[in-house]
């Protein structure tokens, strides 16, 4: 059958064509070209797609495994009419996904491989620039990571929050409640029927956490920071405004093909501050600052952890949102959302950045306005007032820091001394966690270590290990705990996180014993242990590297041997920077 004659495409004034990286593929007369184009044709596409257009391809985190991100097939297909309509060829393909609440040990394990799984899928196929799908805490990161170190242009949309919880007349945040409704139970106060009931209650929507977690976290903070269409990282995943967006990216990304526009114009150091800076105004998670590390390492920004203390020091918690605060995504997003906090910000981030649209931050969010002040607080009547972010204390159990969520902790127990109660494992601490006889009082320090980047491995959310039991029946809710793990973004508490060096990586974290003094002392910054060096000497000499349970072969051993640190944002290390997108030659 001879080739359908479609006409004029319209497509002739375009600035495309000639140079385009798909050209390579389907520009070639001979043989190659004739292999790369006819087994496309299988999919029902006529012989003018491989003309010159744009090749876009949309990379979808989409997974029955990954429930957050559930819904992005159906978005992907609003994506491709845009690409359609402006000119461009779409192709979505999927990479491995990871969801936060069944990928075990954590997702974390997985956001590296992920991030190398879509960079060598883009830097392989006949791809001109890409829209990335993706929504659950780790996509996010995982694609922004990957996308940078090839660096077509790049627009990210992710798959907005789900509709807010509700329960009894009330309505529970995702994360936030499950920690409050599991605490109650564990202290008696509720019973197992309450529990189940709350659980349908919940998750009673597509897409990612409603609360302020990381999800909420990253989509908000990429948004800032360049990487997605302007007020649109609220939008609920339901919301039909949301499908309008994706069909808005699928026009946009034909455009900045057009314009060269990638990520590489866009991330900048001062894109970066935004995004810190932004976390801080939202209550974000610490987890962003774990991905931005590294992403940051990524592109080749200087990026240091102390960033995330020094950069937000005037910067208030506006956004009244679960962890933190009192409301969810929904009330936000109606509130005026991520243009209605960006303009309350104002100068407090830097608004001459360049974005996906093409225009500066500030131009995007011109005109902005807010509906509801209780939800965006203005600068002077914040929901925590300035210096009240992420602190990054350093010291002697601590020497390339650890990160503390003040719009989380309590008060009292900014500056606190006491007792260290030390377990080798979490399994060790659970173990013991409900013990009546549990030698514990509330002015002890919970220390769980081997729970970091390797020694775990993947680094898992657990550094909000629940309190002991005998703890909780006492009424109290909260005490300093101090890991090297990470902590959910929808979590709360007095908790010292990302110690680094972990233990395993033979950190001091892994030289402290139970009975020894322990000061947090977060207004100075510090954490410590009242131990001589002679005495970590010693001890050091004692110590022995613990097994890593799974590392012997395969991803994890890979994983195990090169991540780096989580002051560096727990890259593998092979993995930092980028090869850009040059394509390779041709084996037929
Ligand atoms: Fe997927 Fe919270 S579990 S976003």
């Amino acid at each position: 059958m001879s080739a359908v004659n479609l006409g004029s495409t319209g497509l002739e004034d375009r600035p495309w064509g000639e140079g385009l990286r798909s050209q390579v593929w389907f520009g070639d007369p001979g043989k190659t070209g004739f292999m790369h184009r006819s087994w496309l044709r299988s999919e029902g596409l006529p012989d003018d797609t491989f003309d010159g257009r744009p090749v876009i391809g949309i990379a979808n985190s989409w997974s029955e495994l990954t429930s957050c991100n559930v819904h992005l097939r159906t978005l992907a297909e609003h994506v491709k009419r845009g690409i359609w309509q402006a000119g461009g060829v779409p192709f979505e393909f999927p990479t491995s996904s990871a969801g936060e609440p069944l990928v075990r040990p954590t997702a974390m394990l997985m956001r590296n491989l992920m991030a190398m799984d879509l960079e060598e899928t883009l830097r392989m196929n006949p791809l001109d620039g890409v829209v990335l799908l993706a929504g659950c805490d780790k996509t996010t990161p995982a694609y922004l990571m990957g996308a940078a170190s090839v660096d077509l242009p790049t627009l990210l949309i992710t798959g907005g929050p789900m509709l807010n919880g509700k329960y009894r007349g009330t309505d529970i945040g995702s994360g936030t409640s499950v920690w409050r409704f599991t605490e109650a139970y564990r202290a008696g106060q509720i019973g197992a029927e309450e529990v189940r009931e709350a659980e349908g209650c919940m998750a009673r929507s597509q897409g990612h956490c409603m609360t302020m977690g990381t999800a909420s976290t990253m989509a908000c903070v990429s948004e800032y920071m360049g990487m997605q269409l302007p007020g649109t990282a609220a939008l609920g995943a339901n919301d039909s405004r949301r499908a309008t967006a994706a069909h808005l990216a699928g026009r946009r990304i034909v455009e900045m093909v057009a314009e060269d526009l990638r990520p590489s114009r866009i991330l900048t150091r001062e894109a970066f501050e935004n995004g810190v800076r932004a976390n801080a105004a939202l209550g974000g998670s610490t987890n962003a600052v774990i991905h931005l590390l590294a992403l940051a390492r990524r592109v080749g920004v200087d990026l240091q952890l102390e960033d995330f203390d020094t950069l937000v020091r005037d910067v208030p918690v506006l956004a009244d949102l679960m962890p933190s605060g009192r409301f969810l995504m929904e009330e936000f997003q109606d509130a005026g959302g991520t243009a209605g906090l960006a303009e309350t910000l104002g100068d407090l981030l830097h608004r001459d950045t360049l974005t996906v649209t093409g225009q500066t931050l500030g131009e995007n969010y011109a005109g902005a306005d807010v509906w509801n002040r209780e939800v965006i607080r203005p600068l002077d009547n914040p929901v925590k007032p300035v210096g009240s972010g992420i602190a990054v204390v350093r010291g002697n159990l601590a020497p390339r820091g650890a990160v503390v969520k003040q719009s989380a902790a309590s008060p009292e127990l900014m500056t606190h001394t006491g007792r260290a109660l030390v377990w080798d494992s979490l399994q060790a601490y659970l173990a013991d966690a409900d013990d009546p006889d549990l030698d514990v009082t509330p002015d002890d320090v919970l220390i769980v270590r081997n729970v970091g980047p390797k020694g775990y491995p993947g680094m898992p959310e657990v550094g909000n290990m629940p309190l002991p039991r005998k703890i909780l029946e006492a009424g109290v809710m909260d005490m300093v705990r101090i890991s090297d793990a990470r902590m959910s973004g929808t979590s709360y508490g007095t908790v010292v996180l990302h110690v680094a060096p972990e233990a395993a990586a033979g950190g001091p974290l892994a030289l402290v014993r139970t009975g020894d003094t322990v000061t947090l002392d977060v207004p100075a910054r510090s954490l410590s242990m009242d131990v001589s060096d002679d005495e970590l000497q010693r001890r050091r000499q004692e110590w022995e590297a613990p097994v890593v349970a799974g590392s012997e072969r395969g991803w994890t051993r890979l994983y195990v041997e090169h991540v780096v640190q989580a002051d560096e944002g727990c890259d593998l290390d092979f993995l930092q920077g980028r090869s850009g997108a040059a394509v390779g030659p041709q084996a037929f």
